[in-house]
Order: C-alpha cells, then structure tokens, then sequence
C-alpha cells in the first residue's frame, strides 16, 4: 500500500519535468483576486443568470476547489494571508478594536517589513514581478513617501494601482460609506444639552451668558464641519492611481479603470514573456461604489453588480489570450479566486442592494459564516493539472504562498509559522485529503470559530465561540451596522459552542446538541485543545491596525500637487496628450 502514492508521486513529477523541460524554465504565476465577489456569483459555481463565460472556461480547464476558504472574512486581513501564507493575526494585520481595514492612505499601518511575501521569495529567483489593482496594506510609516509598506517594499517590481480599496466616495454621485462617522456624532447629547441650557435659562434657574451659548455652537459647527471636510477630501487623499511609487492620478475616474488595468497587464505579461514572472491582478471591481465600462453597462439582468461582473470576466478573458498569443499558457499557473464573501449590507443611495451572492451559503462578508468566506478558487496549469476536476477537501487561500514557493525553487521560511500548504499534490491527486485538519477563523483579532476535519472520517466540524447578530428572516444581514461587527454588543457569545457539521448542513441552518450528536462533546473537546494549541504558537507582535494606526496622519499624506490644488493631477492623460500631439508633428 506504501508504494501507491510513490508511484502517483513520481507520475506528478514527471509530468512536472515534462511541462518545465517543454520550455526549460520555471513555470509563470497569473492571481486573479476579484473584491467582494461572491461564490454565487459565478457560472462555474451555479449561477444560471449572471453570464461568466472566461472564468467558466477557466474552471473547465483545470481544478474547481468548492471548499475554499479566505484566511478571514475582511479585505485587509484576507490580502495579507493570501500574500505571506500566514493567518493574519501573526503578522499583525488583524484589528484589535471595531475597525478591521484600512480606512485612510495616510495611515501609518502595514503589512510589516520583517514579513515574507510569495514576490519577494520568487523575486530572489529570478522572477519579475508585478501587482496591478488593489493593495490596501499600507503606505508609508514616518513621511509621505517613504513607501515602507508599498508593494515595491514587498517584493513586487512593478505596480499599478491603488494603495486603498475603492469606496463609494471614490465615485462621485455615489454618497459616502464615512457616514458610518455619523454614528460617532452626539448629536442627541449635543441637542438634549442645548434644549436644557436653554430652558434652564428661561426658568431663570442659570444664567446662561450669550457666551456660553455661542461656545456650544460653534463647538458643533467644528464636528459638523471637520466631518463634511473630512467627506469633501476623502476622494481627493484617498483615491489615487499610483505607477510604481509615482501617483498618476487623483482623484481617479472610475469609469475604465478595469480597462486600463487589463492593459497594463497585458503590457507586462507582453514585456516579460521571455522570463519567469508572477502577475498578481487584484481588481478594484466589484466592491462599491460599482462602476462598469459604458461597454457593460446595462448588459447583465443583475443591475450595476452584475454588469461589473461581466466586466471582470471580460478581463480575465484578455488576460487568458493575452497568455495563449504569447505561447505562455502551457507554463503558467493560473489561479482566481476572491478576497471573501459578498457584501450583503450594500445597499446603493438609491436603495438597490449593491452587494454580491453566496450562493447556498449563510451571510458575508465579514461573518465567519461560510458565506463569509467561502470563495471561488480555479487553479489552470494545461498539462499538469487535469482538466475539469472538483475538489471539495478545505483549502486555504493560504496555500498559495508554500505552492508557489516550492514552484519556484525557493525554500519555505523556517524562522516563522507558514499556516498555507501545498497545494499540487491535493490538485494532481497524488492525495485525496487535504493537510487542513484545522482552521482558525478570526474575526479581526478574536478567535471567532474552528473548523475540524478528523482524519479518516468525512465530517467537517464547525464549532463557533460567538456569531454576529445578523438577521436571516430579513435578507441575512447586519441591519444596524455597515457590515457585521465581531465585538460586543454585536455579537452572541456561544458556550458551548455552536457546533455544526458542514458536510451534512453546508448552509449552517441547524446547530447540534448532545441529543442530536453523540460525539458532541468529544469534538468540543478536540477543536478546544487545538485551538489552545494554536493560541501557543502565536507570538506578540505590533498591531497595524490598531486605531492609532490607522488614523488619519496628515504628514503622511501622499499628495500628487500643492495643497492649493487640492493634491489634484492627471499624469497619465498628460503624457497621452503629449504623445498625441507629437504624433500629429
Ligand atoms: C446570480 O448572481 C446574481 C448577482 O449576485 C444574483 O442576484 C442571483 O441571485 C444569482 N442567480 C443564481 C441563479 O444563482
Ligand atoms: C471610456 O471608454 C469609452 C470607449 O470605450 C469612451 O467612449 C469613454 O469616453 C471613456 N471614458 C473616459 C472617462 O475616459
Ligand atoms: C430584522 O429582524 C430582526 C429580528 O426579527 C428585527 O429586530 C429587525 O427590526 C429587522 N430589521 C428590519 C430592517 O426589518
């Protein structure tokens, strides 16, 4: 029996031999990660009406995962254990207090120098790298361009994009998610006060001075104030296209960005087509404020969502030719795959929901409910990845990081927890079971829930310690809140835990209880010793996203123009006007 998987093995590394000798260098990556995207979203993994047709053809070509899962259920969070295979809280990026990403460009908060990203450990071997799109881990520490968390520090050679996520205030007309700030605003102490000065001034029981009255209102003038100015500014400081560590547009228009962003790709797989390369894609779509190509617009039944959808899937389709022309499809590893769940509680200013679909699955974004993060996940390597293949053992977005080490030749760190694993030989069949046995899923910095697959049996356990108040009878959201909160008085606290067994209840409808499962008990037992186990491997290190790390610091702020012109520029279309009027000479 021993000499099974030996066989299997050798048969994977041949084929291995033979892609790698076909071109005689090591293979090229392409990471396509869409933001907020939803499982349900897509042809490939049941939509019937959102029409996905290049990332469908994807799956059909290579490996399908159903039970991928995002390292945790927040942009920030999730991007920094996709980038360095390690759950986010090693490194620092998971939040301790309310707010779990990064809100501001000038922030002092970051994906930390001393972490390793799969850019950097390939770029050490020879391969060119470069991410198009999204970043959100940071900026700057102590100037406003000393670039200390910019992808340019993390091994990446070339970047076009955003340092931020894109919010509703990037796109004009689209209201602002700061009004959450509202929320800060005592505006009923404020008036309550107010009411009180003034009718115990009426019944003469203080003197309230026109000084003291005056005082009161223009403290409310300041908040009110430096909360509209604070909304005012936000798209000019913080939607901005950098090129390399050089801003070339802020504010940016929204309105072909994809586009611009796939030619950029393009011209980078087109400029490297002789050396390996690893092209991490990150697109701003489809998080809001959604925006569409006029191309698009108005061609999904989906609304504004589903044409963004369709505008994706059109990119990743350039992409994918742009691969094949090049005669590089055969030696590259494709890979797409989202952050985590859709945002359920988007709901546009003009009342249409503006978030995605999970599909059969409970909630999103943000909750550690598998619609949270379970995430689509397509792994294409013509030749030595079979074609067609579903994989429903738990993977990681975490694995990324060791496979493509080990692709590339470079050794996995041994001075560090690496929490991802190999993929290939899950994805080649070599084996049929997954290294997961368990998964820590955090909320921010709490442990929120443990996922357990016992060796030798079929079960997926799911124990959660508390869940987030959200509300399946009105559309399975968090109401009261922008996207669910993990801390009190927001969550449900679960003792003992709420235990699920997700190969029988993917959708988590009903919890177990000693009287419906016996081994109720036992596995508590079981995921609280590993999760103990799991609390002794982390070690105390400062955390990038705490509140006063990720404030607003203006001597961070980077600024593409003098103040006076409101940190105002259009680099880019400068220089094409400039080459057009050449042109024309
Ligand atoms: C397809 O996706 C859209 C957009 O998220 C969603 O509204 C719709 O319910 C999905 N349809 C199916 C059949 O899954
Ligand atoms: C976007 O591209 C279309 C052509 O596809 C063009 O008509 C339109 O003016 C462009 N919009 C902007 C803002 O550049
Ligand atoms: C959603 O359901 C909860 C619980 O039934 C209820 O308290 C809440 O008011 C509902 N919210 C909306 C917007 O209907």
């Amino acid at each position: 029996m021993k000499s099974l998987p030996w066989i299997h093995c050798t048969l994977g590394l041949l084929l291995l031999c033979t892609a790698d000798a076909d071109s005689g260098r090591k293979p090229n990556f392409v990471f396509m990660m869409v933001d907020d995207l939803g499982i349900g979203d897509l042809g490939c993994y049941g939509n019937t009406t959102l029409r996905t047709p290049n990332i469908d053809r994807l799956a059909l070509d290579g490996v399908k995962l159903t039970h991928h899962i995002a390292a945790a259920p927040l942009c920030t969070p999730s991007r920094a254990a996709f980038l360095t295979g390690r759950y986010p809280i090693r490194s620092g990026m998971a939040a301790h207090g309310r707010m779990g990403v990064f809100l501001f460009s000038a922030s002092s908060g970051g994906l930390p120098q001393e972490e390793i990203t799969f850019a950097k450990a390939v770029k050490v071997q020879g391969y060119s790298t470069a991410v198009i799109g999204k970043w959100h881990l940071g900026l700057n520490c102590e100037d406003s361009a000393d670039h200390c968390h910019h992808p340019t520090s993390h091994g990446f050679d070339y970047f076009y994009g955003t340092i931020m996520t894109h919010l509703r205030d990037c796109q004009p007309g689209h209201g602002s998610v700061l009004y959450f700030v509202h929320g800060y605003i005592p505006y009923k102490a404020l008036s309550i006060g107010l009411v009180s000065l003034a009718l115990l001034h009426i019944k003469g029981m203080i003197t309230v001075t026109r000084r003291v009255v005056f005082g009161f209102l223009v403290l409310v003038g300041v908040v009110v104030s430096l909360f509209g100015v604070l909304v005012y500014t936000f798209p000019n400081l913080n939607c901005f296209v950098m090129r390399g560590t050089e801003i070339v547009e802020q504010p940016y228009t929204s309105e072909n960005l994809t586009q611009r962003m796939t030619s950029e790709a393009i011209e980078f797989l087109e400029r490297n087509s002789e050396r390996p390369f690893l092209l991490f894609f990150s697109f701003l779509q489809v998080h809001t404020g959604l925006f569409a190509s006029p191309l698009f617009r108005g061609r999904s039944q989906h609304g504004l969502y589903g044409d963004a959808v369709m505008e994706v899937d059109w990119s990743v389709g350039q992409i994918m030719q742009t691969l094949e022309r090049l005669n590089l499809k055969e030696n590259t590893l494709v890979y797409m795959t989202s952050d985590q769940g859709p945002h359920l509680e988007e709901i546009s200013i003009h009342g249409e929901m503006h978030g995605g679909y999970s599909g059969i699955y409970k909630a999103g974004k943000s909750t550690n409910w598998e619609g949270g993060i379970r995430i689509p996940g397509i792994l294409r390597w013509p030749g030595v990845l079979p074609a067609g293949k579903v994989i429903d053992e738990p993977t990681s977005n975490m694995d990324i990081f060791p496979t493509v080490l080990n692709l590339a030749g470079a050794s996995i760190p041994s001075d560090r927890v690496i929490d991802g694993h190999d993929l290939l030989p899950l994805l080649q069949g070599q084996v049929e079971r997954s290294e997961h046995e368990f998964m820590f899923h955090y909320c921010n910095a709490q442990l929120n829930a443990v996922r357990w697959h016992p060796p030798n049996s079929n079960a997926i356990w799911k124990a959660f310690f508390f869940t987030p108040d959200f509300y399946p009878e009105n559309s399975s959201t968090c109401f009261h809140t922008h996207i669910c909160l993990c801390i009190k008085p927001y969550v449900t606290f679960h003792d003992p835990p709420l235990l699920y067994d997700l190969s029988k209840d993917p959708t988590e409808s009903t919890p177990l209880s000693p009287d419906t499962e016996p081994q109720f008990y036992s596995v508590l037992e079981v995921i609280r010793a590993a999760a103990s186990r799991h609390a002794e491997s982390l070690k105390p290190v400062p955390v990038q996203v705490s509140l006063q790390q990720i404030a607003w610091k203006p001597w961070l702020q980077p600024c593409c123009s003098s103040l006076s012109q409101l940190c105002t520029c259009e680099r880019d279309h400068q220089i094409e006007k400039l080459r057009n009027e050449l042109r024309k000479e």
